[in-house]
């Protein structure tokens, strides 16, 4: 059988971990192959609430193998705490895989992300401090640490020595900061070694033959499509790649074997952190927005920044990333709204753009070009069938589903588990 990819479409926290989790047993492995414990993914499981940074989602379904891979970025202390918080709650963690090559986030890496941060004043990025860009920098440099080092005492001392001969300069010269001890932070990487080596896997071997063996796969993408190094809003941007070709090049799975593309996208927008936003709000419909769709941060607990639905960031990540099927969330949060504006063009300084332009400075002086749908009023919360919708609230997706380019699949009408309406399977239709 072969492997779904299910990406983030916007500025991320779409509902990516619930559309996971929906998709349950009907996977094998569930596959995180970018970034880290900067994700924040809530999965409300009957009066359970669940919220998951590091591992995926797919861990909450009994039988399902979870898999770090190898672009995923790992602290590894965080992967403990998260693996006794489940255990506790009576899901067991012993199924879980981590790729050998995968990066660790060690602890000079979250001061060097909190430094350069505060060192940036007001033109930072608004990081989630977790140490993910600096942890990715090192990859790029060559001068990272894997989770295989962890078990060569020789080697590791050897890497943390390369890595942190030229940060102790940057830290004391230019942050003012005390140099960071080689032997202290040797010593803390060996004491993740035992409980981390039950896990370790060649992941890009077991996912192959698991295909092979005719198994289901789903990668889990953290962020989204606009917070992609490459494609997203640079340099308001995570430091990989939450889009399809990520799930290649974090997985060791080859693109050949995907056959489906499905992405996550809100009936209407946030944003966590810093950077353009077209259709943000800053009036009374951003605060009800914020308010009715309870829009705070799992992980930073960041009051997320709210606007209306733009269907030229929406059609952007179709067409980078293939996407065969879209999930639509949080409809349920738009009832009440008479008139609900959805972005369909920018005003670039009197230019007229129906296209994400490609140059930076046009994005941020672009506003937003509406049109107006007639709402609807009926709670639409306990809807099970598209036809239970009212009319209104059809014609809203569809009217989407034009502007996107692409079959809005699944439509989530709450937080809960089975919240969601289903119009094509996302795995087999
Ligand atoms: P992720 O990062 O993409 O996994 O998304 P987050 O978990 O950060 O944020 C999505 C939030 O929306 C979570 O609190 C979910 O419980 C919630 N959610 C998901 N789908 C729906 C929906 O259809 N309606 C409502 N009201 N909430 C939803
Ligand atoms: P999920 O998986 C929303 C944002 C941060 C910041 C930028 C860079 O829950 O959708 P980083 O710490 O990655 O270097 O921060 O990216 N960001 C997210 N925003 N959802 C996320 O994950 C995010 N992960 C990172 O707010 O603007
Ligand atoms: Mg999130």
């Amino acid at each position: 059988m072969p492997a779904a990819v299910l990406i983030g479409a916007q500025w991320g926290d779409e509902g990516k971990g619930k559309a996971t989790d929906l998709l349950g047993s009907r996977v094998d492995y569930v596959v995180k192959f970018n970034g880290g414990n900067n994700a924040g993914h809530t999965v409300v499981v009957g009066d359970k609430k669940f919220a998951l940074h590091l591992l995926p989602a797919g861990i909450l379904t009994p039988g399902v193998v979870p898999v770090i891979g190898n672009g995923v970025v790992v602290d590894p202390e965080v992967l403990f705490q998260e693996l006794d918080a489940i255990e506790a709650r009576g899901v067991d963690p012993s199924r879980l895989m981590v790729s050998a090559n995968a990066h660790i986030i060690a602890p000079y890496h979250r001061t060097i992300d909190k430094v350069t941060e505060r060192f940036l004043g007001k033109h930072q990025i608004g990081t989630t401090g977790r140490g993910i860009g600096p942890a990715y920098a090192d990859k790029v440099n060559r001068v990272g640490i894997r989770v295989q080092d962890l078990f060569d005492e020789s080697i590791l001392r050897q890497k943390v020595e390369g890595a942190l001969s030229h940060k102790n300069q940057e830290l004391v010269k230019i942050y003012n900061r005390r140099a960071i001890d080689v032997e202290d932070t040797v010593e803390q990487l060996l004491g993740y070694a035992d409980r981390l080596r039950p896990f370790v896997r060649d992941t890009s071997l077991e996912l192959n033959r698991a295909l092979d063996a005719g198994k289901q796969l789903l990668f889990e993408g953290g962020q989204a499509t606009m917070l992609d190094i490459d494609h997203g809003t640079y340099p308001f941007v995570t430091s990989s790649n939450p889009t399809v070709g990520g799930a290649v090049t974090g997985s060791g799975v080859a693109a050949t074997r995907i056959n489906r593309v499905i992405a996550v996208a809100k009936a209407y927008l946030t944003r966590v952190g810093a950077g353009p936003f077209p259709t943000e709000l800053f009036d009374e419909w951003g605060d009800r927005l914020r308010k009715t769709g309870f829009e705070f941060g799992v992980t930073t607990g960041r009051p997320r920044r709210t606007g209306w639905f733009d269907a030229l960031v929406a059609r952007y990540s179709t067409r980078i990333n293939g996407v065969t099927d879209y999930v639509i969330t949080k409809l349920d949060v738009l009832t009440g709204i008479e008139k609900i504006p959805v972005c369909v063009a920018y005003d670039v300084d009197g230019t007229r753009f129906d296209e994400m332009p490609v140059n930076q400075s046009d994005f941020h002086h672009a506003k937003p070009i509406y049109e107006y749908l007639p709402g609807w009023t009926e709670d639409i919360s306990g809807a099970r069938s598209y036809e239970e919708l009212p009319a209104n609230a059809r014609a809203y997706i569809e009217y989407l589903e034009g502007l996107i380019g692409a079959r809005v699949s699944v439509i989530g009408v709450g937080a809960d588990r089975d919240a969601v309406i289903a119009r094509h399977d996302l795995l087999s239709d």
